[in-house]
């Protein structure tokens, strides 16, 4: 089994969400909860970018102990400056440093010709180094670079001193197939890649983020970069508990484990969530309400024969208490029936079946049926007793 490193970048890229602002204190705790689940890396924030981001991550690199703590930078010295007064004091001082490689980026937003780009990639690795142990380099917009131009540049910045070099899908733009192979091609290219740990860091714009991710996995990546709750730039990142859940429920195809406490990921999801103020939709995979929840009675009467007919995961596993049995237009006899004994009502078959088509009449005309309504129609027909 390959050890997966999980980079927790939901304070970081995960607060560049639109109308998303965490104070110092909201930081913290997201920070403290990060570390429950055990992420191996939290990215804290981009010090330069402001002084509450600053504060922010010098807070969380204090408190936090159990996990790499690091922060961003653009390709300045001012920048690795203020990173390095942030984070100096934590127990291994990591730097994520970036600049974009694609033509675009580099034509449009840099200015630099690729060669410019080559050598402030080199001279900002080496001076970064003076000071941090360990350097992740972040080829921005990889994903719509020339695949030569990249084998280049990461070789350079890898004999600067680079110890992480990930391969960001910047604008959600690339398929899990393409993403894969680009990961063989740099393996067999880049002739020092042994010397470095492969990153995959994908944004959702095309719904392609988790996919992406586990193709890289698949492909050798060793160090996956998401959210929690897939928030982000955009339309966001990679949700770190899909990816999570997705190696440990097919560890027989991937091959590879994470060292997250799975059952952290429900209360790790409701936090952030709280916090940020961005509302999980219900079918949301791993952690919406729906998850769990079964409505129709074909499904209702296999899981209660049998779990497993239709949950691949388990509830407990990520920290939810237990499945639901939604009571709606779809829903059989046998969730009815169960649902009236769990209310602590014992009814015949004969009354069973009397209520139930009762029941039936009363969901079509309404989406979910309560417990109060259940309650309601057994007052109705005198059932109570
Ligand atoms: O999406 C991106 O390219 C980033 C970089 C800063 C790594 O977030
Ligand atoms: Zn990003």
């Amino acid at each position: 089994m390959r050890k997966i490193n999980i980079f927790d970048t939901t304070l970081r890229d995960g607060e560049q969400s639109a109308g998303v602002n965490l104070n110092l204190h909201e930081k913290l705790e997201i920070a403290k909860q990060l570390e429950r689940l055990n992420v191996d890396i939290i990215e804290a924030g981009f010090p330069a970018s402001s002084e509450g981001d600053f504060q922010s991550v010098k807070e969380i690199t204090k408190i936090i102990k159990n996990c790499s703590v690091t922060g961003l930078a653009r390709s300045v010295k001012s920048d690795i400056d203020s990173a390095w007064e942030a984070l100096k004091g934590g127990a291994e001082p990591r730097l994520h440093l970036f600049l974009a490689t694609s033509p675009i980026h580099m034509t449009y937003k840099l200015k630099q010709t690729p060669d410019q780009v080559i050598s402030t990639a080199v001279e900002t690795v080496k001076y970064a180094a003076k000071y941090f142990p360990v350097i992740q380099w972040s080829a921005e917009d990889a994903c719509r670079s020339d695949l030569s131009f990249l084998v280049k540049i990461i070789k350079e910045v890898i004999d600067a001193g680079a110890k992480v070099i990930n391969i960001p899908d910047t604008v959600g733009y690339i398929s899990p197939k393409e993403y894969g192979e680009r990961f063989k091609y740099l393996f067999q290219n880049v002739p020092n890649i042994d010397k470095v740990i492969l990153s995959a860091h994908c944004h959702d714009d095309l719904g392609m983020a988790v996919s992406n991710s586990l193709s890289a996995v698949e492909n050798g990546v060793l160090q996956i970069e998401g959210t929690i709750n897939g928030i982000g730039e955009r339309a966001g990142n990679a949700s770190l508990e899909e990816v999570a859940v997705a190696l440990h429920i097919r560890q027989d195809y991937y091959h590879a484990k994470t060292r997250l406490n799975l059952s952290e990921i429900k209360r790790t999801s409701d936090l952030v969530s709280k916090l940020t103020g961005m509302i999980i939709p219900p079918n949301k995979a791993i952690i919406g309400k729906n998850a769990f929840a079964h409505e129709s009675g074909i499904h209702q009467d296999g899981v209660l024969k049998e779990k497993t007919t239709y949950e691949i995961i388990s509830p407990e596993l990520v920290g939810v208490n237990s499945n639901s049995m939604v009571l709606g237009k779809h829903s059989g006899r046998h969730a009815f029936r169960n649902r009236i004994v769990e209310l602590g009502y014992s009814l015949d078959d004969q009354e069973i079946n009397r209520l139930f088509k009762l029941f039936k009449e009363l969901a079509d005309k309404k989406k979910e049926i309560t417990d109060e309504d259940l309650i309601t129609l057994l007052v109705d027909e005198k059932l109570t007793d």
